[in-house]
């Protein structure tokens, strides 16, 4: 039995059904002797006063700020908060691992496996799957000594040039808090924290600490904040970590509205609020709903210890505040089971194991964009082969900043991409020791395999005119601090795929990019994979689509658009006024900088492309595969959907199939309100049938949800844009609170 079948039951990676929250230990108000909340309590009335900010805050704790001087208990990696030994209360070891545990620019000297990036992982729409990785990250994390994880990357991607969009999951709210919340849930099913982040609305790098997101209630409570909600109804994590960014004129992390008034008031948050590294404007964030100040270096000065307990003393709303702020801790401490089962550094860890892992994620999150002629699967008796560029020779691209993460003897290779500062060695393109033409050579054993790197053109041409196939590598790296300019592929690599297809039509395009593209030469190739960031194993993964030992199932969870000109905004907000290469954040906060969403609303992606009428050149939800699926026979009362999906082709594989709203009383409206990932073999059929989550019928009234009476169209779609004849339900008013 695999992780997953251990958390996720038997179905989890064949029938990959949405997690319901319902399904999941809830955040139970029950407080018999031994609850979570009574044992926070007691512990808080054993505190003396001088113990009250102990879990209050913390340092970072890795050498970004010169050397560092850490507790014999610390590890080495994003921060540390002490503990309080008297109480039994252990100190909380902090590391980045929304992708794995991350590598903090080799400090701490060991690696981790990594899994692709969240939109690898997201493409793969099995939830089933990203528990399953999840429980690997916590499961290394334990064996190294930490036991909370800066993991849950929630932000839907409102621009596609957001340089994080690589460690993020999707621009649709019931995608990736599904999604999310599976994560969450494996990791702490190690009996360590996770937290979800960044709270919220955190959208792009450009100004990421002082832009200043507009966006009306509704419109962030029916998107944004929609995703956080069913992430943290299915998770549970045990910590929220809050923005960068301001909301309305607040820093997140001191934001009345979204830390007290939506988090914990209105979807009754029982966790702890902690700050992202260096986001904490000042004392009174504490009132406003922040617990814990993290990497305090960070911030211009620690709020969070003396200040703190000087307030508390002085004024009864701080008092209350540290109490409840302490209690928050310790119930995620409990509710977890940090004191009874701690984490010792030094585990012995199953890397081959846990590779497998990444290498499914990575099989299951490649997307097949294009195969004309079926020119894919490749032969494994192919003859000869010329593999070109994206540094194919050496391994495979990942994104950069906190979230890096490097195997044992760290990256294959490392690029300076610039800035100056404490950061810069954060921003470098590094690559992971996963070869691609080690991988095809190994495919394709009798054929002559030659390589270009693709510096130069005519090289190329040359090459690939003397194959019978060539397959093109590009790469588009991203890094957490800055935004793309463009969706471009950058270093010449559009005018080297044209030249390379013009003198070879049987040209693959193999994509390891962050963010989606805009494919100038598609016309002229044969194929395109989507590979994203692959992850430890990732050219073993691109090697087994091409050769068709695996058959893609990964279905896009972000819009590829048809021009920057169909996005929302045309350029990044504030984009121009930085410099593309700083590392870390301007000197100057430009606090006129502010984004406004009220222009989107909640209709991202394919609802915008839906709302105003364009096309993409791949939608939301598309993915082919070597075999064919045909779904139909959808029937729904608006509370769930069923339908049946058929394998038409000769193979076996796997297809999402996806239920949209399409229509309300004739009016278009666009809403994705159920998925399901199902693997069949050849000529198989299988019944499906998954719950709409009535919130994606509804609007934000302002105190709850309402659905409007009257006529909702709902369509199954192979993606976004390809959807069957609509069903309509009628359906009577209601509203309810959240
Ligand atoms: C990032 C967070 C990360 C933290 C700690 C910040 O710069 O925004 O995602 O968890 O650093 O490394």
């Amino acid at each position: 039995m695999t992780r997953s079948d251990l958390i996720f039951g038997a179905a989890g990676l064949a029938l990959a059904a949405v997690l319901a929250p319902a399904h999941v230990a809830a955040q139970s108000a029950t407080s018999s002797p031994a609850s979570p909340e009574a044992r926070a309590q007691a512990t808080l009335e054993r505190m003396q006063p001088e113990e009250k900010t102990v879990l209050t805050h913390g340092p970072l704790a890795m050498p970004l700020m010169g050397p560092l001087e850490l507790p014999a208990d610390a590890v080495v990696g994003a921060g540390y908060i002490a503990g309080i030994a008297r109480l039994g209360v252990p100190s909380l070891r902090e590391t980045d691992a929304s992708l794995g545990v991350s590598w903090v620019m080799g400090a701490r000297g060991d690696g981790a496996t990594a899994l692709p990036s969240g939109l690898a992982m997201a493409s793969s729409w099995n939830p089933g799957l990203l528990g399953e990785g999840g429980a690997m990250i916590g499961s290394e994390a334990r064996a190294k000594g930490f036991n909370v994880l800066l993991a849950g990357g929630t932000n839907l991607m409102r621009d596609p040039r957001n340089g994080r969009t690589f460690e993020y999951f999707s621009e649709d709210p019931l995608l990736s808090g599904v999604l999310v919340g599976n994560a969450i849930a494996g990791i702490q099913s190690n009996h360590i924290i996770s937290t979800i982040k960044h709270f919220a609305l955190n959208g792009q790098e450009t100004g990421r600490k002082f832009a200043d997101v507009r966006i009306s209630d509704a419109a962030a409570r029916e998107s944004d904040l929609l995703a956080f909600q069913i992430g943290l109804e299915i998770g549970n994590p045990g910590a929220v970590m809050c923005a960068y960014n301001r909301v309305l004129g607040h820093q997140a992390c001191s934001s009345d509205y979204l830390l007290n008034t939506v988090l914990k008031r209105d979807w009754g948050y029982k966790g702890f609020v902690m700050s992202d590294w260096g986001a904490v404007p000042g004392l009174d964030a504490a009132l406003n709903g922040l617990d814990q100040q993290s990497g305090e270096q960070l911030d211009p000065a620690v709020f969070f210890a003396d200040k703190l307990a000087a307030a508390a003393k002085a004024d009864p709303r701080y008092a209350r505040r540290l109490d409840d702020m302490n209690r928050r801790i310790l119930w995620a401490i409990y509710a977890n089971g940090l004191d009874a089962h701690s984490a010792t550094p030094g585990q012995p860890i199953d890397f081959a194991a846990n590779g497998a892992v990444a290498l499914e994620t990575a099989k299951q999150g490649i997307v097949l964009l294009r195969n004309e002629g079926d020119v894919l699967p490749l032969a494994r008796s192919a003859k000869s082969i010329a593999v070109i560029g994206g540094y194919a020779d050496t391994g495979v691209l990942s994104g950069a900043g906190s979230s890096q993460v490097q195997g044992e003897g760290g990256p294959a290779a490392s690029i300076p991409m610039g800035g100056e500062g404490p950061f810069a060695a954060f921003i470098t393109q590094q690559f992971q020791r996963s070869v691609p033409l080690k991988a095809i050579r190994e495919m394709a054993p009798e054929a002559r395999v030659r390589y270009a790197n693709g510096r130069y053109i005519s090289d190329a041409v040359n090459l690939a005119r003397e194959a019978e196939i060539v397959i093109v590598f590009a790469t588009k790296w991203a890094t957490e601090g800055a935004d793309q300019p463009d969706l471009t592929l950058p270093e010449g690599q559009d005018a080297l795929i044209a030249a390379v297809s013009a003198a070879n039509p049987r040209t693959i395009v193999v994509l390891e990019t962050g963010n989606p593209v805009i494919m100038p030469w598609l016309d002229k190739t044969a194929a395109v994979l989507e590979a994203w960031y692959p992850g430890a194993r990732g050219a073993d993964a691109i090697a087994s689509v091409l050769f068709g030992e695996t058959n893609p199932s990964g279905h896009l969870p972000i819009t590829f658009p048809a021009s920057e000109a169909d996005l929302p905004r045309p350029k990044v907000d504030g984009f121009a006024t930085l410099d593309p290469n700083f590392a870390g954040d301007p000197p100057t906060p430009d606090t006129r900088l502010s984004v406004n969403y009220d222009i989107e609303g909640s209709d991202l992606g394919y609802r915008w492309n839906a709302r105003e009428g364009k096309k993409a050149l791949f939608p939301f939800g598309y993915g082919l595969s070597y075999s064919r699926f045909a779904a139909g026979g959808l029937a729904s009362d608006g509370a769930t959907a069923r339908f049946h999906v058929t394998n038409t082709g000769a193979r076996a594989g796997a297809d999402v199939a996806q239920v949209y709203l399409v229509s309300r009383n004739g009016k278009a409206r666009q809403r994705l309100v159920g998925f399901a990932r199902v693997e069949l073999a050849p000529g198989e059929s299988r019944e499906v049938s998954v719950t709409i989550d009535p919130r994606l019928l509804a609007d934000w009234n302002g105190k709850g949800w309402t659905i409007a009476r009257g006529t909702y169209a709902f369509a199954l779609g192979e993606d976004a844009e390809h959807l069957g004849e609509p069903v309509t339900v009628a359906l009577s008013a209601r509203s309810w609170k959240d």
